[in-house]
């Protein structure tokens, strides 16, 4: 993403439909140790994406991934974010896609290119990185199951989170390239669990007591918290009929199966 000739060429030689901008530096923690880094990545590097495609063929589709990290604390009256929701951004990583987010915008409307972005809620699935909060407490808890450790530290247990299966977010993602029309949309299930619940779900189901085996350490803490997140997709399910498939239950259950 930093390095404008390299995508350049990529876009010439395979001149592609549609194009799903995931790449990133995705770790909101790691973006307040990073935050050139993260936002050269997320932030300036889709610049030269935009770039490349409107200079070598400006019918390519572009999806940008977005984020619910975008709203930082901003919050509707009645408890969601939403496409309108006001940006206010808590991280460097939030900063960086507010920027990215807007560039698009405006690519679309200056070059009348086809860019929509998906403001995605949090999405995870056995993939997902053990350093994000899913799999680091599921596999932490099938370890400590399995005798090869007996603890495990953890920041904030407050946030809460609209958690999604990748899978179902990946069809949204498809889903919005094939509207007639570019244009932006939440997805998000409508449905937030603490930090808490994880823990307390994923020990439960592997009949173990979470208080004698969560600790907390500052490290895992960030600077500035993104407390709520919670997502209306009403737009999205309107636009597509997109309905999410996984539930929190199912999408940690499968979690938990793959570690075992
Ligand atoms: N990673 C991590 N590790 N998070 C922890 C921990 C811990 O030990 N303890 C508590 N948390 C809390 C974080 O403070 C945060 O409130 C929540 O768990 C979720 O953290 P992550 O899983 O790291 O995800 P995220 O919400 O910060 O960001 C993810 O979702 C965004 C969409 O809103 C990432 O996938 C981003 O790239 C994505 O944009």
């Amino acid at each position: 993403m930093t390095d404008f000739s390299s995508l350049m060429r990529i876009i010439k030689k395979h001149n592609p439909d549609e194009i799903y901008n995931l790449a990133a530096q995705s770790h909101v923690r790691v973006s307040f140790d990073l935050p050139q880094y993260t936002s050269e990545v997320v932030g300036l590097g889709v610049i030269n994406l935009l770039e490349a495609v409107k200079l070598h063929n400006k019918n390519i589709k572009i999806y940008q991934a977005s984020s619910s990290e975008m709203f930082g604390n901003s919050i509707d009256k009645d408890g969601f974010q939403r496409e309108e929701t006001p940006m206010r951004p808590v991280s460097p990583y939030g900063c960086a896609k507010v920027f990215a987010y807007n560039i698009c915008n405006n690519y679309k409307n200056s070059y009348n290119m086809f860019i929509s972005n998906g403001i995605l809620f949090n999405h995870e699935s056995p993939r997902r990185g053990i350093t994000f909060v899913t799999n680091k407490v599921v596999k932490g808890a099938v370890d400590i199951k399995c005798g090869y450790k007996n603890s495990l530290y953890i920041g904030n247990r407050n946030a809460t989170r609209d958690w999604g299966h990748a899978k179902d977010y990946v069809k949204a993602m498809w889903m919005i390239l094939q509207l007639d029309k570019p244009d932006n949309f939440v997805c998000a299930t409508g449905v937030s669990h603490s930090v808490q619940d994880l823990i307390e779900y994923t020990f439960s189901k592997l009949d173990l007591d979470w208080s004698h085996y969560i600790k907390q350490d500052i490290k895992y803490m960030r600077p500035e918290e993104l407390n709520n997140l919670k997502g209306d997709s009403s737009k999205l399910q309107k636009a597509t009929g997109w309905q999410p498939e996984y539930t929190f239950e199912t999408m940690l259950d499968e979690m938990i199966d793959y570690w075992r």
